[in-house]
């Protein structure tokens, strides 16, 4: 139904969307990743273009089109993406953050290809800690805006969920279960648990499209953006 006469909800909303995995160098032709798609944030930047929204996509590298009518700002590291949504944010009604952003990175990337130069030669990498977006976001949000957190847990769902909602300072997060024994990642379908600090609003399947539309019910249904 949503597909063929979308409710203009979101009309006059800017709404600022993260979306995919983050690319952390370890020298000019390595990195440190992980295996988001993008498929959920690029299917909530399109669902809300569609319901009325000005949607400013800031995306980790992936393989899909920018949906049509929405802005993109490719970024590869957690640095540039921190760095793109604390400029972008100051616009925004609503911020949706479905990237999954590396934690860590590489403390020295290196500025030419590492090299293995002898036989026993293994590197060890050490690592700092990436800026947390989603937090630093919701600690110092504007008057009025709702932040929208995601949570790819691979067991204990309810109760990380809860714990990461709680210590993020989230609005909403949108909980669901990833791993091997989930279908994998990549995939055109989705399952996701909704919690607001109210509690759960409930268990959502299908299409990632179809998932999107159903959490942009509940921003529409929870959100007081005047
Ligand atoms: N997030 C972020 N910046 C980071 C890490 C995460 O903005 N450096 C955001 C993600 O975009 C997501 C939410 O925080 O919306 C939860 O990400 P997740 O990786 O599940 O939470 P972490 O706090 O990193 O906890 P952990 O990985 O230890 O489970
Ligand atoms: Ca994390």
């Amino acid at each position: 139904l949503h597909l063929l006469e979308p409710r203009k909800d979101f009309a006059g909303k800017r709404v600022l969307v993260s979306a995919g995995p983050t690319r952390e160098p370890l020298d000019p032709v390595r990195y440190l990743s992980n295996h988001s798609s993008g498929k959920m944030g690029y299917a909530l930047a399109q669902a809300l273009y569609q319901r009325g929204a000005e949607v400013t996509l800031v995306s980790g590298p992936v393989s899909l089109s920018v949906p049509y009518g929405v802005r993109c700002i490719p970024v590869e590291t957690a640095t540039q993406m921190h760095a793109a949504i604390m400029e972008q944010r100051h616009h925004a009604d609503v911020i949706i953050k479905a990237a999954a952003v590396a934690d860590f990175a590489p403390a020295e990337p290196g500025s030419i290809k590492w090299k293995k130069t002898r036989e026993d030669d293994v590197p060890t990498l050490s690592l700092t800690r990436n800026p947390d977006i989603l937090h630093t976001l919701c600690q110092s949000r504007q008057p009025g805006q709702y932040i929208v957190g995601f949570a790819a847990e691979t067991h204990d769902l309810e109760r990380h969920a809860r714990e990461k909602l709680q210590r993020k300072g989230a609005d909403m997060l949108i909980a669901n279960l990833v791993g091997a024994d989930h279908g994998g990642f990549g995939r055109d379908e989705n399952t996701v648990e909704i919690f607001t600090p109210a509690g759960s609003h409930g268990q959502f399947s299908g299409s990632k499209i179809q998932v999107a539309h159903a959490i942009l019910d509940q921003v529409a249904m929870q959100c007081t953006v005047p």
